[in-house]
């Protein structure tokens, strides 16, 4: 292993894109992702994590600056960008911008069969990526036919069966409702056990709290801040001035602590269910 492919495995130096009509998508943002972890991008609308999005796989370009894979600055020929889509995965917020194929299996299987792959080989990734997704029984359906959560669930097949190893999801949990939340975060959990990188872009503080190891700040095109998810207790003041919410399990955390309904000292929470044991073990009280 090269000390390039040790922690970061997408970094963007300075890069800066405005679009074709003037505006402003980002302006000398500088940020960098590790391999295996998840990252939460939290920004304002229009802060840039589209298009921020869209530079990691080349869909757009940055005018200055550059975006590295491996310490590799990316290569925008057409074979480099094929590779770089192979390994760098972008499921889009609109599953209809993403899913063009009749059938729920052709559309899984155009990526890898693009990639020329054999038939047998693209047969196992769309079996497989189906089924981490909770779609096996869809395979056969049309398009059209399913409801929005089942076709964002197709999108992430049809990007999981090129085996990426970066994912990058654009708010996924928008328009989904909160057992399908529930489901695409398990969903997303298997697939960090087993090693790979994800990146989301959210407006859940919440949620990126409870999920991810790391978070990113977008603000006005640039990267403004990067925590671990940890830290966020710590930086509520911050949160506040960029206006992306305040993890609420923390807030009670921090009322309870002061009314001495949690110990001093302990861990502060990432989830309900862990506060939830906290005031169990001060109390006495089962939840
Ligand atoms: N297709 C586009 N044409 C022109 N400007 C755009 C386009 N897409 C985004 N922008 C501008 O780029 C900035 C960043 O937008 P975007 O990346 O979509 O932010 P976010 O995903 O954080 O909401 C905004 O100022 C937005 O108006
Ligand atoms: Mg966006």
């Amino acid at each position: 292993m090269t000390t390039s492919q040790s922690r970061v495995i997408l970094e963007m130096r300075d890069i800066s894109f405005r679009y074709p009509n003037g505006g402003r998508g980002l302006e000398q943002c500088s940020i960098s992702f590790e391999r295996g972890m998840r990252t939460a991008l939290l920004g304002l609308n229009g802060a840039g994590k589209t298009t921020l999005f869209l530079q990691c796989n080349g869909v757009l370009r940055p005018q200055s600056g550059e975006v590295l894979l491996d310490g590799v600055p990316l290569n925008y020929s057409r074979l480099g960008l094929r590779t770089l889509r192979s390994r760098i995965g972008l499921v889009f917020q609109n599953p209809d911008s993403q899913l063009f194929s009749a059938s729920v299996r052709e559309d899984v299987s155009f990526g890898p069969l693009n990639l020329g792959l054999p038939i047998t080989v693209v047969r196992d990734r769309v079996e497989q990526s189906l089924a981490a997704v909770g779609m096996s029984d869809f395979a056969d359906r049309p398009v059209h036919a399913l409801s929005y959560g089942q076709k964002k669930r197709v999108c992430i097949a049809g990007v999981l069966a090129m085996a990426p190893e970066v994912l990058i999801l654009d708010e996924p949990m928008a328009g989904l409702d909160a057992a399908m939340q529930t489901e695409l975060a398990a969903v997303l959990d298997e697939l960090h056990d087993k090693g790979m990188t994800i990146i989301i872009a959210t407006h859940d503080i919440d949620f990126a709290y409870q999920w991810a190891d790391r978070i990113n700040v977008l603000e006005a095109g640039r990267c403004a801040a990067t925590w671990d998810a940890i830290e966020l207790p710590q930086v509520i003041d911050n949160l506040k001035r960029f206006g992306i919410g305040v993890p609420k399990v923390a807030e009670l955390h921090r009322h309870l602590l002061d009314a001495g309904l949690v110990t001093a000292g302990s861990p502060i929470p990432r989830s309900h269910h862990q506060l939830l044991q906290q005031v169990s073990l001060l109390s006495g009280f089962r939840f």
